[in-house]
C-alpha cells in the first residue's frame, strides 16, 4: 500500500482522526513524540492496524509516506504548533503539505501560512470532539485551492454527513479562514450552551424543578424546532445519577465553567470587525463569572439569594430558546459576512450552514433551514428571512415574558436578554444615537448628519468647552 498521508500526535484527537482516516481507506503514517503512545496507539487499532505504520522518529515518519505528502498536526493549538512546524522544516519540500487540525487562532494559522515556509500549509477546524473524530467531524478547512482540492477526498471521507448525504467538510477559504469559521462554531457553541443553562436556571431556581423533572423537558424539545445535539446531552446530563451519591450528578458539579479560549476569541474578533455579537459575549462573560465562585458568594451573602418564582409555562422558555437561537446565529453570521468583507475572503455562508449540520458540537436541525435561508440571499440578516421571522413572531413574546420575569426575580439570562436588546435594537428605525451625536459635537465638535439632509453640520452651543 502507498501512503501519502501521515499524523502528529496521537492523543485523545490525534488518535480518534487517525483512526477515522485509516476505516476510511486512506493508509496512514503515525508519529508521537512518546514511542510508547504511537506503540500502544497501533497495537490498539485492531484490523485498522494493517493500514497504519507506526513510526519512531520524524524522519521516519516522512520517509514512510510517498510524495505528495500531507501531514496531519494534531497537537496542542500554540507553541507546539510553531515547534513542530520548525522540526518538519528540514524534512519537508515545496511539494509537500502541512495541515494543522488544531484549534488555532486563526491570526496564528494567518501568520504561519504567510511565514517563508519550505512547505505547503493549511488550517482546518475539526469539530465534533472525540466521537466526531473518530467516526465523522465537521471540518472548516482554510488554504491555498489546490491544497483544497488535494486533501478533499479525504477530508470529505471522513467527515459527518448530513441527512441528505452531503459530506460535512468544506473549504472555507485561503489561510486562517477555516480557523476563523471554527471559531465562530465555538463562540455560538458557547452561547447555545449559555442559553441552555439559562433556561435550566429558570427551571431550577424559578420553578424549582427538580434535575429529574428537568431532563424530560429537554427530552421533549430535542423532539421539536429545537432538535440539536447540545439539548440532547443536556437532557442526558440531568438525568445522570451521581456514580457515588446516588443524586443527580448535575447537582453536584462545581458551578465554575472552564474555556479553552475559542470562544472569547470570537468575541475580540467580533470587536475588531465591529459586529454586534451580544449573544456569544454574554456567554463568554458569564463563564468569566461563573469562575469567581468566592466573589459570587460574598455577593449573595450582601444582597441575598433570588428567592425567585416564576409561573410561565415550560412552552415559554421553548419558544425564547428558539427565539434566542435564531437571534444569536444571525449575528454569527453577520459576523461570518462583516470578516469576509475585512479580510477578502469568499465565504459561503450556505455551505458554512450546511457543514454545520452534522458532526459538529452546535449541529441542529435548525441549521436546515438557516442554509435554505442563507442560500435564498446569503447578505440578509437571517432575522429578516421570512421563515425565520415567523419564528420570531412567534417566539418574541416568550423572550420577553422569560427576560422580563428573570429581572425582576433577580434570575441572571445575561444570553437571552442580550439577545433581546439586540433585536429591539435592530427593529427601531429611529434609534438614540442621535443624542450621542450631539454630545460628540458638543463637547467634541465631531459634526453630526442632519436628517433634512441640510448641511449644517454642528449645534447651536458655541465653541467646545
Ligand atoms: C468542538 C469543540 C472543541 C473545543 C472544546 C470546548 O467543536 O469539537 O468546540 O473544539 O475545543 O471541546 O472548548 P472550551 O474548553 O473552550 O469550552
Amino acid at each position: 500500500t502507498v501512503t501519502h498521508t501521515g499524523l502528529i500526535g496521537l492523543g485523545t484527537m490525534g488518535a480518534a482522526l487517525a483512526l477515522n482516516i485509516a476505516e476510511k481507506g486512506f493508509p496512514i503514517a503515525v508519529w508521537n513524540r512518546t514511542a510508547a503512545v504511537t506503540r500502544a496507539f497501533h497495537a490498539g487499532a485492531g484490523e485498522l492496524a494493517a493500514r497504519i505504520t507506526p513510526t519512531d522518529t520524524l524522519e521516519a515518519l516522512v520517509q514512510a509516506i510517498t510524495p505528495p505528502r500531507a501531514i496531519i498536526l494534531m497537537v496542542p493549538a500554540g507553541q507546539a504548533v510553531d515547534d513542530q512546524m520548525a522540526a518538519l522544516a528540514p524534512l519537508l519540500g515545496p511539494d509537500d503539505l502541512v495541515i494543522d487540525a488544531g484549534n488555532a487562532n486563526f491570526r496564528d494559522t494567518n501568520r504561519r501560512d504567510g511565514a517563508d515556509l519550505p512547505f505547503r500549509f493549511m488550517g482546518i477546524g475539526v469539530s465534533g470532539g472525540e466521537e466526531g473524530a473518530r467516526h465523522g467531524p465537521a471540518i472548516m478547512a482554510g488554504g491555498p485551492d489546490a491544497a483544497w482540492a488535494q486533501m478533499k477526498p479525504l477530508l470529505q471521507a471522513i467527515a459527518a454527513r448530513a441527512e441528505d448525504g452531503t459530506p460535512c467538510a468544506d473549504h472555507m477559504g485561503p489561510s486562517g479562514a477555516g480557523h476563523f469559521v471554527k471559531a465562530v462554531h465555538n463562540g455560538i457553541e458557547y452561547a447555545d450552551m449559555q442559553m441552555i443553562s439559562e433556561v435550566y436556571g429558570v427551571m431550577r431556581d424559578g420553578m424549582a424543578l427538580p434535575a429529574a423533572d428537568i431532563a424530560p423537558v429537554f427530552d421533549r424539545w430535542n423532539a421539536g424546532p429545537l432538535q440539536s445535539y447540545l439539548i440532547e446531552i443536556s437532557a442526558q446530563v440531568a438525568a445522570a445519577a451521581d456514580p457515588i451519591g446516588g443524586g443527580p450528578i448535575l447537582d453536584m458539579i462545581v458551578d465554575a465553567a472552564g474555556q479553552k479560549g475559542t470562544g472569547r476569541w470570537t468575541a475580540v474578533e467580533a470587536q475588531h470587525l465591529a459586529a454586534p455579537v451580544p449573544v456569544i459575549e454574554a456567554a463568554v462573560m458569564a463563564r468569566n463569572v461563573s469562575a469567581r465562585r468566592d466573589e459570587r458568594a460574598a455577593g449573595q451573602a450582601r444582597f441575598g439569594a433570588a428567592k425567585a418564582k416564576i409561573t410561565l409555562p415550560l412552552d415559554d422558555l421553548e419558544q425564547a430558546m428558539i427565539a434566542g437561537k435564531i437571534l444569536c446565529y444571525a449575528q454569527g453570521f453577520a459576523m461570518m459576512t462583516a470578516a469576509a468583507k475585512e479580510f477578502g475572503w469568499a465565504l459561503d455562508m450556505p455551505a458554512i450552514a450546511r457543514v454545520w449540520r452534522a458532526g459538529c458540537i452546535i449541529r441542529s436541525s435548525m441549521l436546515n433551514d438557516m442554509a435554505q435561508a442563507l442560500a435564498e440571499d446569503p447578505a440578509r440578516n437571517l432575522i429578516l428571512a421570512p421563515f425565520f421571522a415567523g419564528l420570531l413572531d412567534k417566539g418574541l413574546p416568550a423572550l420577553r415574558r422569560v427576560v422580563a420575569n428573570g429581572a425582576l426575580q433577580a434570575l441572571p439570562l445575561p444570553a437571552l436578554s442580550a439577545g433581546l436588546a439586540w433585536f429591539d435594537l435592530m427593529r427601531q428605525a429611529r434609534g438614540t444615537a442621535n443624542m450621542i451625536q450631539g454630545q460628540r459635537d458638543f463637547f467634541g465638535a465631531h459634526g453630526f448628519d442632519r436628517l433634512d439632509g441640510k448641511d449644517a453640520h454642528h449645534g447651536p452651543w458655541g465653541s467646545p468647552a
